[in-house]
């Protein structure tokens, strides 16, 4: 028997005003952004804003539905939008940020599993690591430099292409 770990590095910042001016600027896209955002049954308002590498940024917020599991988080929307509009540009980076009446957003939130899975998805179309920005409305901030470090062991399509 062997034993492996994996570790990952990412960096801690005190808040937005440490950050290099064109990440600033994606977070602060998606906090404003939050307020885009269709939550009535949560109350938890995502936003994400991501910078492709044309220089153009797209938006993505949560869109619940009264059927919970149809709801879709803003990560993901904003993936949609990217592939759809941009449908050979590869995406940099993307913030995330939330918004809600419940509890302080002075702290990072990290995409859902379900989201890790559609980044790889990304990652590997488009053979580009996406730095992932994660803050809250105000407070700490971690950038992870490739979405694929939050998942390993990922399944992804090299299983179904044999
Ligand atoms: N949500 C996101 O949009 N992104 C995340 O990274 C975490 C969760 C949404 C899904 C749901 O609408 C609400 O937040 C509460 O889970």
């Amino acid at each position: 028997m062997k034993k492996q770990s994996y570790e990952f590095e990412y960096e801690i910042y005190d808040d937005i005003s440490q950050l290099a001016e064109a990440d600033a600027a994606l977070l602060t896209s998606a906090r404003a952004v939050t307020g885009q955002a269709y939550a009535p049954y949560s109350r938890f308002n995502v936003g994400a804003a991501a910078r492709l590498e044309n220089g153009e940024t797209v938006l993505g917020t949560n869109q619940e539905n009264a059927s919970y599991p149809v709801g879709i988080c803003a990560e993901r929307v904003l993936l949609g939008t990217a592939a759809t509009q941009y449908p050979d540009i590869a995406i940099s980076a993307m913030a995330i940020s939330f918004n809600t009446s419940k509890e302080k957003s002075n702290h990072p939130i990290s995409p859902c599993g379900m989201c890790r899975q559609s980044l790889l998805e990304y990652e590997t179309r488009f053979k580009k690591p996406i730095r992932l920005i994660m803050g809250g409305m105000e407070g700490r901030v971690y950038i992870v430099q490739a979405a694929r470090q939050l998942l390993p062991f990922a399944f992804t399509g090299d299983e179904l292409m044999k």
